[in-house]
């Protein structure tokens, strides 16, 4: 293992990017007329998880190269014709092969270098000088494909999250000022990271983006019979179910198409599911994910180990860093919505079943980010 979930890597992958996001990222967007909500967001990723796994140095050099493979890879995984035949047979999966052997190529290329020059990346925090630093590199060869699954995994899922949660914040006023606030009321330690464990509002919006676009299908290999929690006995074989169909089940979750992460906060006293009717208790996530009801990190043996992570990086640093610095707007007519269209009339579609894990719009949306004169948090203890 490469140490994912340390508190000291996730602190300093977080106040990392905060640092760099404040500094290089954020400026950058607010100098332009408007931004593509989802393209940026993908390279806001790709830098964050490469310089996460490999350091600064990395990003900067292949982060656009490897951000084009990783779509190659992507589309490979999604096409019938590279999944039903040998990856040989067909353009996308000769493209697949090719993008995942140029990369195991950079990446190998980086350790050696590394492993050659021990004092070029002491100080950095990522995950790789942490495992020269264990002297567990020499067994790298093992890791190779670890750290390519982890890239993968981290950058297909994320970014899109990110996304999707401030494009429904943008389309929802009253949800973006709950967003708001709390951002406020919860300024950034030394390191610029935000305190989550007392952020309720963003942990729920997490969720909630995570129950709307989730897989349509995940396929398993049972090796055993399955007692589902009713009873229910599935045989053993090949299984499926789709995460989205029981995140949608009106019997699961109230007004299910309504993007309201509000059912995820909590319950107050006196409270009910919706927020007013005192007659029906809102399930705790513990429970919807004992009950296989919310599934946005997997369950059981193959269960997402980038949850902390995730948490770290988009509640800890980028999302409340950007909304406390800047303040975000839909720009005008041509901001690619179309009313009534995407979950929850959003104004775009998700891509379901084109994209591998998370997905993305079927078009382009457009923001524009102007800086505040003065942050949320400082405001608010002024
Ligand atoms: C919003 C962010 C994320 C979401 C929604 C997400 C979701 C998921 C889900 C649903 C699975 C289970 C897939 C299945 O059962 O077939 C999974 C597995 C996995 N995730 Fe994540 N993930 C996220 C972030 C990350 C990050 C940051 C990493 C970084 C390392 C990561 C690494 C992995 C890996 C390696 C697996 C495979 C685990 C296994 O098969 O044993 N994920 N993720």
């Amino acid at each position: 293992m490469i140490g994912l979930n340390r508190p000291a890597r996730l602190h300093h992958l977080a106040s990392d990017s905060s640092d760099t996001v404040l500094k290089r990222v954020f400026p950058d967007w607010a100098d332009r007329a408007r931004i593509p909500l989802f393209a940026t967001s993908k390279e806001l990723f790709v830098d964050a998880n490469l310089k996460g796994f490999f350091g600064r140095r990395f990003a900067d050099l292949h982060g656009p190269e490897l951000a084009t493979m990783l779509d190659s890879i992507g589309k490979g995984l999604v096409n019938p014709w590279s999944r039903l035949m040998p990856l040989w047979a067909s353009q996308s999966g000769r493209s697949m092969q090719k993008a995942a052997k140029t990369i195991k190529e950079i990446i190998d290329a980086e350790v050696t270098q590394r492993l050659r020059n021990l004092d070029e990346g002491r100080e950095a925090g990522d995950y790789l000088t942490g495992l020269i630093a264990s002297n567990e590199a020499e067994g790298y060869v093992n890791y190779h494909e670890q750290f390519l699954t982890y890239f993968f995994a981290a950058q297909i899922n994320t970014f899109p999250t990110f996304a999707w949660t401030l494009l429904h914040l943008l389309r929802n006023p009253e949800h973006l000022a709950s967003f708001e606030a709390e951002v406020g009321s919860n300024p950034p330690d030394v390191d610029g990271i935000y305190p989550i464990k007392d952020m309720p509002f963003s942990q729920a919006c997490l969720r909630e983006t995570g129950r709307l676009y989730n897989n349509l299908i995940t396929l398993r290999y049972a090796q055993n019979d399955i007692r589902t929690p009713s009873g229910f006995i599935i045989p053993k074989g090949f299984v499926a179910s789709s995460p989205l169909t029981v995140a949608m089940d009106p019997e699961l979750y109230e007004d299910p198409g309504k993007w309201n992460p509000r059912r995820f906060l909590p319950q107050a006293a006196g409270e009910g599911e919706d927020g007013e009717n005192k007659n029906v208790p809102r399930k705790s996530y513990a429970t919807r994910l004992r009950d296989y009801e919310f599934v946005q990190f997997g369950a059981g043996k193959h269960a997402c180990i980038g949850e902390k992570m995730t948490h770290s990086l988009l509640r800890g640093s980028l999302w409340p860093t950007l909304v406390d610095h800047y303040s975000l707007q839909l720009v005008g007519s041509e901001n690619g919505l179309v009313e009534g269209v995407g979950m929850d009339g959003v104004g775009v579609a998700p891509n379901h079943g084109e994209s591998l894990g998370t997905p993305v719009g079927m078009n382009e949306v457009y923001i524009k980010v102007t800086k505040r004169e003065v942050p949320l948090s400082l405001a608010h203890h002024e």
